[in-house]
């Protein structure tokens, strides 16, 4: 065992603050949260070691399925000493079920944690909670089609440590860009650096809606949608590819038609793009990564994405709450 942490600097912009949205954060926060999570990754790994959110318990509270989210959340907590109580499908098995409302939820969570983290099928639902909530914080892990910060968070920090920096930054995002709430968050990150562009495709049907398009071009982000790869330049420096969101369709044969329209193959890679492209994907893949490119150099999603989320999650709960 290394060095061991007890404590680290009180955070003036997350000290006891909810995370609603990605539009909260400023170079400056990240460039905080993004050195902690650099040292939670030594922490990670047993180099060092931490336990400063010992005595705190964190609610988990997801509407909605999840793999990583949740559980990286989970882990985090736990590597720094924390304790969880986990509450999946609230719908079926709280008290949700019996009729009680959201806003009940909320309160009652809250008089037993030091945090809620929230996944919620419906846009808007961590900031109703950040309005009933008078105690603890609340991080929104996903609500519905609207965003998933903490998903941006640990997508920019994966860019980050491979580029050295999150400006000058040329990107593609394929996929189901309308419903994708991780792309809704990334794109606002993205725009908060000078002089980056990114790519936009998705099927017709299924493009980023223009409010959203406007405020980001608006921030300074230089925003083009493309029809098809070839429309793409070869020298990006980042393909973040997006599984078209079943869940959110309410005609499942429109979203039969629409789930392999973008697949990326290796072939597609070493054509379209170049050898320094980072192959990015928020995950679960539904068939549009081919998996011949797990093993490929480029390829950082079943890789640094994952442990990244982990450390992102620590860093940032520690300066949320000590
Ligand atoms: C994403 C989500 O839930 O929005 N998953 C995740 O948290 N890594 C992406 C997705 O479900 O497609």
């Amino acid at each position: 065992m290394g060095q061991k942490i007890t404590s680290i600097k009180p955070s003036k912009n997350l000290r006891d603050k909810s995370i609603l949205s990605f539009n909260q954060f400023d170079q400056s926060t990240l460039k905080e949260i993004f050195s902690l999570a650099m040292k939670m990754k030594a922490i990670a790994t047993k180099a060092q070691t931490s336990k400063i959110l010992t005595g705190k318990i964190i609610i988990l509270l997801f509407y909605e399925p999840s793999t990583r989210t949740l559980s990286s959340f989970d882990a985090a907590v736990k590597q720094l000493g924390g304790q969880t109580i986990v509450i999946n499908n609230p719908s079926e098995l709280s008290s949700i079920a019996k009729g009680e409302t959201f806003e009940d939820t909320i309160k009652t969570l809250e008089a037993y944690c030091d945090a809620i983290i929230l996944r919620h099928s419906k846009e808007g639902f961590s900031e109703k909670a950040g309005a009933v909530a008078s105690s603890v914080p609340i991080i929104n892990a996903g609500d519905g089609i609207g965003e998933h910060p903490t998903q941006a968070l640990l997508d920019l920090f994966t860019i980050w440590d491979h580029k050295k920096r999150l400006e000058n930054l040329r990107g593609l995002v394929v996929g189901d860009l309308l419903n994708g709430r991780t792309v809704h968050s990334l794109l606002q990150g993205l725009s908060l650096y000078k002089n980056n562009e990114v790519y936009l495709l998705a099927p017709k049907d299924l493009r980023i809606k223009r409010k959203l398009i406007e405020k980001l071009t608006k921030n300074g982000l230089a925003l083009f949608e493309i029809n098809s790869l070839s429309q793409a330049p070869d020298n990006c420096d980042f393909w973040y590819w997006t599984r078209i969101q079943r869940e959110r369709f309410t005609d499942l044969s429109k979203y039969k038609v629409l789930k392999n329209k973008f697949i990326v193959t290796k072939k597609l890679l070493d054509k379209f793009g170049d050898e320094k492209t980072l192959l990015m994907h928020p995950l679960p893949r539904t068939g549009e990564v081919d998996k011949d490119l797990d093993k490929d150099i480029r390829s950082v999603y079943l890789k640094d994405q994952i442990r990244n989320g982990m450390y992102i999650r620590m860093a940032l709960l520690a300066l949320i709450l000590t």
